[in-house]
């Protein structure tokens, strides 16, 4: 039987997990793939860490060039994080001719021309499941099981802490601040949570999926940005009473006149199959011209979720000598001729703050007119106050337009504050 030689760059959450499926699994491989899956040596700077996983001490190295060289290693598998010294390593690695698996979605959203060029030198594999969604099986799912279609729509809740963030915002009422802070204390959320609930986490993953569903680069630099933060819990609970779920949603669209690519808080109706993807768990939404609709679902984090997706590319690497990659032209800013939509078309939820007295709404009506922009739904909240909410949904309509009409209603003498303007997709 075929033996094929692991290396494991980095013994965190993922490389632990990592580690253990292909310990556990080994003899189940060797049956199931007909293939000796063995972990030769680790990258570890804490040896602790790998003595605690069983994992022999001379197959623990600090020094990359040791292992890129060792003619036993023939997978590399990346799971350190960040740019650097990642990147470099992983360079190494396909310029020694090794495959590389990896799961930094930030390294090969802004490197995967120049990993791909590598690879391509040394007729490597590159392998990169494991960053987006986890174990989810997104990448590969877009690379074979959809060729076949056009994919016009990619949407998706594709970061597990924001996710669980808004989950527990909607179910308990709790403000935002105080839901984070007790999200750090379990570990759904980091120490430094900017990456995720600033939508970054959700950039770099969207910026991969949504050029493999469409075929051409989609960079980080074509995708609008908006996190979590800001959100109030009182829109949850008024989009909640309009039949309305707020998620964050990674969405892609390519459409006759072009591409769009946004993460953004967005309400979505609760019959929507994404509305009740809940607490950590992620999901993406395909729209296909020949299938249709399809959704996949599940953990998008965690030591052995990810392990899984990592492992099952290291069972690809190891079983295919055909290596692929992208389908299309895989460079660093976005094709020329390709062109990417700014101004997109949504509905929208609107909340203001007006004074409670006749005309006010006839004002503020009339600047939606002549944007023309439409009213769906409204609702006004309290009584005999002197300032009260109101609340309203639009038909679609353009992202400049209401941005216009919003600025205009602010500066309305009896409009107090602007404060929310929340998409609604789907
Ligand atoms: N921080 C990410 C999330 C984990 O919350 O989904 C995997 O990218």
């Amino acid at each position: 039987m075929k033996t094929v030689g692991v290396a494991i760059l980095g013994l965190g959450v993922v490389g632990s997990g990592t580690y253990k499926i292909l310990r556990d699994h080994r003899e189940f491989y060797k049956q199931t793939q007909g293939v000796d899956l063995s972990v030769e040596c680790v990258l570890e700077i804490n040896k602790q860490k790998a003595l605690d996983l069983g994992i022999e001490e001379s197959k623990v190295s600090d020094n990359i060039a040791e292992i890129v060289s060792n003619p036993n290693v023939d997978i590399v598998v990346e799971v350190i994080g960040g740019v650097e010294p990642a990147r470099s390593f992983v360079l190494a690695a396909l310029h020694s001719g090794k495959s590389v698996v990896t799961s930094n979605k930030e390294l090969f959203c802004k490197h995967w021309h120049e990993l791909e060029r590598a690879a391509k030198r040394t007729n490597a594999g590159l392998f990169f499941e494991a960053s987006c969604v986890g174990g989810v099986p997104i990448i590969r799912t877009l690379i074979d099981g959809m060729q076949a279609n056009v994919i016009t729509n990619l949407t998706g809740i594709i970061n597990g802490t924001t996710n669980y963030i808004l989950t527990r915002m909607a179910r308990e009422g709790s403000n935002y601040a105080d839901i984070l802070k007790d999200a750090q204390a379990l570990g759904y959320a980091e120490a430094n949570p900017a990456a995720d609930v600033e939508g970054y986490d959700a950039t770099y993953k969207l910026s991969i999926l949504s050029s493999l569903a469409f075929h051409t680069k989609v960079p980080l630099d074509k995708i609008y940005r908006e996190g979590i933060a800001d959100l109030k819990t009182c829109d949850i609970a008024y989009g909640n009473e309009l039949g309305y779920t707020l998620k964050l949603l990674a969405i892609g669209k390519n459409g006759k006149d072009g591409i769009e690519v946004r993460v953004h808080p967005a309400f979505i109706r609760k019959d929507h199959p994404l509305a009740s993807v809940n607490d950590s768990f992620n999901a993406v939404y395909l729209k296909g011209d020949s299938v249709g609709d399809i959704m996949l679902y599940g953990r998008g984090a965690g030591d052995l979720p990810t392990g899984s997706a990592i492992v099952s590319d290291v069972i690809y690497a190891a079983t295919h000598n055909d290596v692929k990659y992208a389908t299309f032209k895989n460079t660093q800013q976005a094709e020329k001729g390709v062109k990417f939509i700014t101004d997109f078309r949504s509905r929208y939820f609107i909340r203001f703050t007006a004074k409670d007295k006749a005309g006010v709404l006839a004002k503020v009506a009339g600047i939606f007119a002549k944007y023309n922009i439409s009213i769906i739904d409204l609702i006004q909240k309290g009584e005999d106050c002197e300032n009260i909410p109101i609340i309203l949904i639009t038909h679609e309509t353009s992202e400049f337009s209401v941005r216009r009409a919003l600025e205009k209603i602010g500066e309305l003498e009896d409009v107090v504050s602007v404060d929310s303007m929340i998409r609604v997709e789907g």
